[in-house]
């Protein structure tokens, strides 16, 4: 059910891995309303293979990049403007990785190099694309740059480890280099606050199932899916939300604003 939102408008997506990624289902949503998108991912993703269906149904190319590698990041900018012929309107960062919790170690007894490679991958890497972008004068006026965070970086979720500073971070970014977008070029510069959602990525964190199934009784209109959270991310790339910047956005059903519900305590 397209509507043209996003005719004309060039975008870059990183992040997706398979057909559960959130960044899967807006790469064929920003497909499918009209705009011209490059797919990106790391190389290690990209030998999996899955995205190059995804690439063939968008009509799309996919340039690998390390999303830690400054030098990746600039290749990319500069071959996705060759494909484009001209500057960027839109770019999604969704990405995240944990060490510790991949590597199951407990939150009181981090590793910390892992934590700072943590960090790196999934929060500073939005800084290097930005800045990347910024000395490149990349993004067309009125631009838009989305991450995708989780309320973890607000509230304390024992079992998301440090992925909690990775979010905290990564938001906190968004609203720095908000203002120098906004200064430079008029690119606005947010991140949505996701549910839980079923991916390779949410699956990792332990217990994540029970804890869906939880979140989705907190909220009163239950998780929103990644479908939804796509459609939400195409509001935020179309010019119908240009002056919204520099925050984070809560895509969640409402639980955010929970304190108790009554269908967690029927359980
Ligand atoms: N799934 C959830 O419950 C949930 C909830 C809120 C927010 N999020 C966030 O949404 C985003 C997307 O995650 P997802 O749930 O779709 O899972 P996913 O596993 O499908 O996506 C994570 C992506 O990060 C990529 N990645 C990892 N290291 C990279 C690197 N060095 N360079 C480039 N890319 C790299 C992976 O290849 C993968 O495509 C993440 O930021 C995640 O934290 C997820």
């Amino acid at each position: 059910m397209s509507k043209g939102l996003l005719e004309g408008k060039k975008g870059i997506i990183f992040g997706a891995l398979d057909d559960k990624s959130i960044a899967w289902k807006i790469a064929e949503r920003a497909h499918e309303e009209g705009a011209e998108i490059v797919l990106t991912n790391a190389p290690v993703a990209l030998r999996m293979g899955a995205i190059n269906e995804l690439a063939e149904k968008c009509n799309s190319i996919v340039i690998g990049a390390d999303a830690t590698s400054v030098e990746d990041l600039n290749n990319l900018l500069d071959q996705s403007m060759e494909r484009f012929g001209g500057k960027i309107d839109f770019m999604l960062h969704s990405i995240g990785m944990s060490l510790n919790v991949r590597k199951k170690r407990e939150y009181t007894n981090i590793k910390y190099d892992w934590m700072q490679k943590t960090f790196d991958i999934s929060a500073i890497s939005f800084h290097k694309l930005m800045q990347c972008a910024y000395e490149k004068d990349a993004m067309n006026d009125w631009g838009s740059i989305v991450a995708l965070s989780y309320i973890a970086a607000q509230r304390t979720f024992p079992d998301y480890s440090e992925m909690a500073e990775s979010k905290a971070l990564l938001e906190s970014f968004a609203r720095s280099f908000g203002y120098h977008w906004a200064k430079k070029a008029k690119v606005r510069v947010n991140t949505i606050s996701q549910s839980p959602t079923i991916t390779t990525a949410g699956s990792g964190v332990k217990g994540f199932d029970d804890f869906f199934g939880y979140a989705d009784r907190m909220s009163p209109l239950g998780n929103a899916d990644a479908l939804s959270c796509a459609d939400f991310c195409l509001t935020l790339f179309s010019d119908y939300t240009r002056m919204i910047t520099m925050q984070n956005l809560y895509h969640d059903g409402g639980f955010s604003n929970m304190g108790m519900a009554p269908e967690v305590l029927d359980m």
